[in-house]
């Protein structure tokens, strides 16, 4: 089957410092990917990248085989792409519910709000307790239910999830992994970026490693030796110490 989403040799950064180096990735449709990385190795700034949010420099970002190289973000949030980012970023003096409501805001799903609304209150029931209270008195574990609930008003063909067990108390990490697992299994494809290895390898289908800018594996995650995974994950760590 034919990757939703493709980025091909994508070099990007900030200002005149790259970050990426010739990145090469395909996300397959209906699959779990995540992406692997150590601290700076460029898992955010490829989604932000992939987002519109800052510019490749070069290279090629397709989706749906369409080339979307540098598109405006408004765009790919509108074809489907849709990124829940790292730390939330939920509307904190916003209500729950309203919070949920600005990810209806996209023209072509404002008509199902309702029942996208009905959707992510069913997925989140908690969210549903706390729909009159103000974000800011969610715990960790809501707030990041919340983002994930919001992003999934918007419609998504696919989801980019940026870390989101960071900070949070492992029986709640274990909830968020439980969501996304179920969200690939009702069929939706799922770009997940995590540092929480052994969490991640546990519901992933596919598996890129990404270090210094590169991707440095590409595997299925029944194909993993973490051994082998660990010592390129860590690599980066060992030339920095030395
Ligand atoms: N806004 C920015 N301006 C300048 N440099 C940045 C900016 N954001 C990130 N960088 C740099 O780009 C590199 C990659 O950062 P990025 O956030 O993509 O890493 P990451 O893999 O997501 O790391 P983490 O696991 O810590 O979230 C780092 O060296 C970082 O310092
Ligand atoms: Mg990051």
């Amino acid at each position: 089957m034919a990757n939703l989403l493709d980025v091909q040799s994508v070099r990007a950064g900030y200002g005149s410092i790259n970050v990426l180096w010739d990145m090469t990735l395909g996300i397959p449709e209906g699959k779990l990917t995540c992406i692997l990385g150590p601290n700076g190795g460029g898992k955010t700034t490829l989604l932000r990248t992939i987002m519109g949010l800052i510019p490749a420099s070069a290279g090629n970002v397709s989706f749906e085989g369409r080339d979307c190289t540098n598109e405006k973000t408004w765009n790919m949030v509108s074809q489907g792409v849709v990124m829940i980012p790292e730390g939330r970023m939920i509307f904190r003096d916003m209500t729950v519910e309203d919070n949920l409501l600005v990810g209806a805001f996209p023209k072509k799903c404002r008509a199902r709000y309702k029942q996208n609304l009905d959707m992510a209150y069913q997925m989140f029931p908690r969210l549903k307790e706390r729909r009159d209270q103000l974000a800011s008195s969610l715990s960790g574990g809501e707030a990041q239910m919340l983002a994930m609930g919001r992003g999934l008003m918007e419609e998504p063909k696919v989801i980019l999830v940026d870390e989101p067990s960071l900070g949070l108390a492992p029986v709640i990490v274990d909830e968020v992994m439980g969501i996304l697992d179920n969200l690939r299994n009702q069929g939706r494809t799922i770009v997940l970026v995590e540092q929480n290895t052994n969490k991640a390898l546990a519901i992933a289908d596919h598996v890129h490693l990404v270090r210094g800018g590169k991707v440095v594996l590409s595997q299925d995650a029944d194909q993993v030796d973490l051994a082998h995974l660990h010592d390129l994950y860590f690599a980066r760590d060992h030339q920095n110490a030395s």
